[in-house]
Parts: structure tokens; C-alpha cells; sequence
């Protein structure tokens, strides 16, 4: 990514100054992170995810990444998995991806193969290796793939090891599952190659032992990323945007993937043709045992995305626990971040950019859509003046007394 296509108004508070990449630009820096609902059948979009989605870009943000959505069946984490393995799942993310864009943000999807992570139940149900029991409910496990036949930790099942057909086949989905994104008109797409799915599972030695053209070195367990990264991008209209999400670092107790080999993965898929990499971390193992993550402090990734961006010529996101706006502006304007993914704050606040930018930069309601930002601003109007005049029956309106 040349760096010189990133342009920055320095006037205003960074994080809500647009930033523009291959053209296509995002009109400020803070964007919803992918978040897996477990709404779909079938890999479709259903009434649920456009109203989910769209309050999100209702709320101001600059881009909306939809979730993990899977190339391929067996790809999906559980059944209820978004996909993109079919034609016929291009028409309800075509809504979706229209609705964010006409609201004003930038529509991003993440496309994702859950590898040797793959068959599992939701998260409400401690995200366990689906087994007969759900089987009898319709919901009957199947068989994982990864780069060797290593389970995911102690009672997962053995994942098949890809041969190389099968990778190439793979390749293949990927670049289709990026085409009918485009198709659907998303702008920005994210590889899912973080939290111990099937990309990261080729990188890290944790997971791929093998022997082989992708496998046994550094160089050769990057080889299945970086062609997937250099085939999606040979398929892309020039001006959408390629994300990958990385893990920084494994988190695994021994000989797992640190933020310098990270470092190094990242600049390589730069030149494959990402342009941003989106810093996570953590996931190659589901052992919690052995499992040594990354502390949840605020912002938790921000260390690793400065060095992600200082060391490689990437446009960088940052996403974790980021949920001040003070922070998140801070983030961007200390040069830690270019972009700020909010997860769980945007499930907690789906308005978080529009709060954000109302106490930051000094805006009112302009930015709202006006059929309700219309309606909000005689609102303020009416809590100020009966503030002012010592009615503050509520608690809740005491921050108009201090004004
Ligand atoms: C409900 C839920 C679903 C998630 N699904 C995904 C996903 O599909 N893809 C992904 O890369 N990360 C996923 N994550 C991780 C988030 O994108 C984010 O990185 C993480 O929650 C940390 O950010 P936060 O502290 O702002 O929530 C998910 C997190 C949550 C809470």
C-alpha cells in the first residue's frame, strides 16, 4: 500500500477527519468491528442482520465490517453462519451492503474459513465442538480442515489435512466468496486471518507441522495467505479496499507466532496487495490452559498496532476494549492507528459516533440523520432551558445543570 494515497485533514480531531485508500474513502476513522449474531440459515441474510447493521451506520460510523462470513460451508464456525459460498447469498447482502452505504458508511464485510475451528455451537453455549447431542437436533457436527491433522485443543476433533488440490480449490472459493462481495457491493473486504481460523492455522507452526510446499518454514506456512491475498486481489476492482486481520501475537504458553514474525507476515502481505491490517490477537489454540492472552486493559491491541504501523508500509486498524472517545482520538493522533474498530461499545451504543462526536468535536446533531436529528436538537433546547430554570427531575439530566 503506498502510503502517500492517505490523505488526512489535521484541523479537527483526527478520529473524525476522512481517510481515503485506493480512492475509496472512509469519511472518519471509527468503524464497526465484525461481530458473528448466529442469525443466518443456510449461510442468508436474514431481517435481523440489516437491522442490526444498519443501526450502526444510523449511528455515524465510518465503517461497518459485517461478520465472519464464510467462503465455503464447512467453513463456517456454527450453522448459523453468514456465507457468500453461493450466488444465491449475494441478494440479501446487496441490501445490506446498500443500506451502509446510503446511510453513510463505508460497507465492509469480512470474509472468514473457520479451518480446524470450525463445527462448533454459540458462544451462549461455550462455543463447544458440536457432537451427537446436536446431531439429534438437527445440527450434527461435520468435518474440520486445516494445514495438518492437529485439533484445536484437548477433546476437539482431528481436522483433515488439506492436500495441495484441496488448497487450490480453496484459493478458489476465496476469490469467488470476494467477487460476489463486490457483486453485493461491499467496499472494503477483510480476510479473517486472526483468532486461530484456517489462514492463521497455515501460519502458525502452533497448528501447521507440515512438511511440504506449505509447511516446515516461516516462508512456506506463509504461502496459503499470501496466495490468497495475491488471487482475491488480481480478482478486485482497483478501488475496494483488502483488510486482513491478524492475530499480533498467538498468546500460546510455547512456540507460537510473535509480533515480530507478525511484522514480517504483515509487510508481505502488503505487498501481495492489502492494504490494511487489522490488529487483533490471540485464538490459535483453544486451550485455555496453556492460553497466555493478551491482558484486557483499554485499547489492548494499541501497542502492536504502532509497531504494525511504524514498521510496514500498512494503513493499520486497532480494535479492543476501545470505547472512550478521547482515547480512540488519541489512538489516531499519537500515530498508534489509522482506523478504530469498535466491537461490544457499538452493541452497548450503536450511536457511539455520533455521542462521540458531539463532546469531541464540538458538533450538535448536523451529522444525524436528519429525521431524527431534527427532532433531537429542540430536545437539547428543552433540557437546557429546564435545567437553567432548576427543573432536574431525573439524575439522568443532571450533565445539563453543569453546562
Ligand atoms: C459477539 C461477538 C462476535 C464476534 N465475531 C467476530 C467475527 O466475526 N470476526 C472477528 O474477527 N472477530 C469477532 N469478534 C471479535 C471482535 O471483532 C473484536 O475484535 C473484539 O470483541 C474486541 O473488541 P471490543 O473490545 O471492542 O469488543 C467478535 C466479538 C464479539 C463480542
Amino acid at each position: 500500500m503506498n502510503t502517500d494515497a492517505v490523505t488526512a485533514d489535521t484541523e479537527a480531531r483526527a478520529l473524525f477527519t476522512p481517510l481515503t485508500i485506493r480512492g475509496t474513502t472512509l469519511p472518519l476513522r471509527a468503524g464497526v468491528s465484525p461481530m458473528c449474531m448466529y442469525a443466518a440459515t443456510n449461510g442468508m441474510v436474514s431481517d435481523f442482520h440489516l437491522a442490526h447493521l444498519g443501526r450502526f451506520a444510523l449511528g455515524g460510523a465510518g465503517l461497518v465490517i459485517v461478520e465472519a462470513t464464510a467462503i465455503e460451508a464447512r467453513g463456517r464456525i456454527s450453522h448459523h453462519d453468514l456465507g457468500l459460498w453461493d450466488d444465491v447469498q449475494v441478494e440479501g447482502m446487496r441490501r445490506i451492503a446498500g443500506f451502509l452505504e446510503v446511510s453513510g458508511s463505508v460497507p465492509g464485510i469480512q470474509l472468514s474459513h473457520a479451518g480446524r475451528k470450525a463445527s462448533v455451537r454459540e458462544p451462549w453455549r461455550a462455543g463447544a465442538p458440536l457432537d451427537e447431542s446436536d446431531a439429534a437436533q438437527g445440527l450434527a457436527p461435520w468435518q474440520t480442515v486445516g494445514p495438518s491433522a492437529i485439533p484445536a485443543g484437548p477433546n476437539w476433533p482431528l481436522p483433515h489435512a488439506m492436500d495441495e488440490q484441496e488448497i487450490g480449490e480453496s484459493i478458489q472459493q476465496w476469490v469467488a466468496a470476494a467477487t460476489r462481495a463486490v457483486e453485493a457491493g461491499f467496499r472494503f473486504i477483510e480476510l479473517h486471518g486472526a483468532h486461530g481460523y484456517l489462514l492463521h492455522s497455515f501460519l502458525s507452526p502452533v497448528s501447521n507441522t507440515r512438511a511440504d510446499a506449505y509447511g516446515g518454514n516461516a516462508e512456506r506456512r506463509m504461502r496459503y495467505p499470501l496466495e490468497v491475498i495475491g488471487a482475491i486481489r488480481a480478482a478486485l476492482p482497483g478501488n475496494v479496499i483488502l483488510s486482513y486481520r491478524v492475530s499480533a501475537v498467538d498468546g500460546v504458553a510455547e512456540g507460537g507466532l510473535a509480533i515480530d514474525d507478525i511484522v514480517e507476515f504483515a509487510q508481505r502481505a502488503v505487498d501481495a496487495g492489502v492494504d490494511v491490517i487489522d490488529t487483533s490477537s490471540g485464538g490459535i489454540s483453544a486451550d485455555r490452559s496453556t492460553d497466555t492472552r493478551v491482558r484486557r486493559g483499554f485499547a489492548f491491541h494499541a501497542d502492536f498496532a504502532r509497531e504494525l504501523k511504524a514498521r510496514t508500509n500498512a494503513v493499520v486498524a486497532c480494535v479492543g476494549f476501545i470505547i472512550d472517545p478521547e482515547q480512540a482520538s488519541r489512538l489516531v493522533e499519537e500515530g498508534d492507528t489509522d482506523i478504530v474498530l469498535l466491537g461490544r461499545e457499538m452493541l452497548d451504543n450503536p450511536n457511539w459516533v455520533h455521542h462521540a462526536r458531539r463532546g469531541h468535536a464540538g458538533d450538535e446533531f448536523e451529522h444525524w440523520d436528519r429525521r431524527f436529528g431534527s427532532a433531537l436538537e429542540p430536545r437539547q433546547h428543552s433540557l437546557r432551558a429546564l435545567a437553567a430554570s432548576g427543573e432536574t427531575p431525573l439524575t439522568r439530566f443532571a450533565q445539563y445543570t453543569e453546562a
